[in-house]
């Protein structure tokens, strides 16, 4: 069995390569880097990348490094998609985001969805909240390190129950090798906590981060344009800190126990690794 990991170099991806691996189980990684490279908008690239491919753990890039548009690429993904199910792909599993299942079929990631959900092959779709390792790599690190250690978002007091990403990948692991089909999963960490919570479990750590302030939309917009993000991507984070101050982002599952027989790490658990 050979099992494609898309964005294997992602914050999830590689916790599903190393899990994968640790399994003995052949991998093959996929990324524009890659050594058999995929890239969402070549599809010259698709058929060398699927070529003895079984099963597929498939990620829709966000915002990448926050400088370029990555919008487009979800249609591109409902394409290689065809390809994979004609290729005789027997399995996907898609990670998108929590909540995604109540998004409109206009949001691109939800359009994946919904393709990989009338199509062929076996098909189980993760949906995660917020990573812990966005504190590492990514918006919130570049928000705090840019607020000299104070995060500045529009989220209000509102809690986000973070997850490990190596939870994500534990889960998708078991479902790149079961034999279920047609599952949904919203995936959570243990704990629902506040931004100023986040800031004080990281106070004293390596971590760039060590007080939270609430602002305003346009305050975010502003510090955001600062650090030449572009529009589509500060308009997608502005539209999640939304949702989370809403209090969306807040629930608790217990559907990595459920899958895995374990607790998920707690945030503490994250912090004190980093040390
Ligand atoms: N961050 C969160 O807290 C969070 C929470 C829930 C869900 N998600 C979802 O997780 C996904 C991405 O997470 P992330 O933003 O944290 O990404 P990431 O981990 O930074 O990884 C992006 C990956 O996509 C690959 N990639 C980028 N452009 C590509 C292209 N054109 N063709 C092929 N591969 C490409 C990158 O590899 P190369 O650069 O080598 O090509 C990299 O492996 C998104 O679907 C997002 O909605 C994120």
């Amino acid at each position: 069995m050979t099992v494609l990991v898309t964005a294997a170099s992602g914050k999830v991806g590689r916790e599903v390569v190393a899990q994968l691996e640790a399994r003995d189980v052949d991998v093959r990684p996929a990324t524009r880097r890659s050594t058999i490279p995929l890239d969402w908008t070549d599809a010259t690239s698709w058929p060398n990348a699927l070529d003895g491919v079984d099963r597929i753990f498939l990620v829709v890039p966000g915002g990448d490094d926050g400088h370029r548009s990555v919008t487009g690429l979800g249609p591109r993904v409902c394409e290689f998609l065809d390809l994979a199910a004609s290729t005789g792909v027997s399995r996907v599993v898609l990670m998108t985001a929590l909540g995604m299942d109540f998004a409109p079929p206009e949001v691109e990631q939800r359009a994946v969805e919904i393709h990989l959900q009338a199509g062929g092959p076996a098909w189980t779709i993760l949906r995660p909240n917020w990573f812990f390792q966005n504190l590492r790599h990514g918006p919130l690190q570049v928000l705090a390190e840019a607020g000299d250690g104070v995060l500045r978002l529009p989220a209000g007091d509102a809690a986000v129950s973070f997850i490990d990403t190596r939870d994500i990948a534990a889960v998708a692991v078991e479902a790149l090798l079961g034999t279920g089909k047609g599952e949904e999963y919203a995936l959570t960490g243990p704990a629902s906590l506040t931004f100023t919570e986040v800031a004080q479990a990281c106070r004293d750590s390596r971590l760039p981060l060590h007080a939270y302030e609430p602002v305003s939309d346009a305050r975010f917009r502003q510090n955001a344009a600062e650090l030449g993000w572009h529009p589509d991507y500060v308009d997608s984070l502005s539209g999640l800190f939304r949702s989370i101050a809403a209090g969306h982002a807040s629930a608790i599952t217990d559907d990595i126990a459920q899958v895995t027989g374990r607790r998920p790490r707690a945030l503490t658990d994250f912090v004190r690794e980093i040390g």
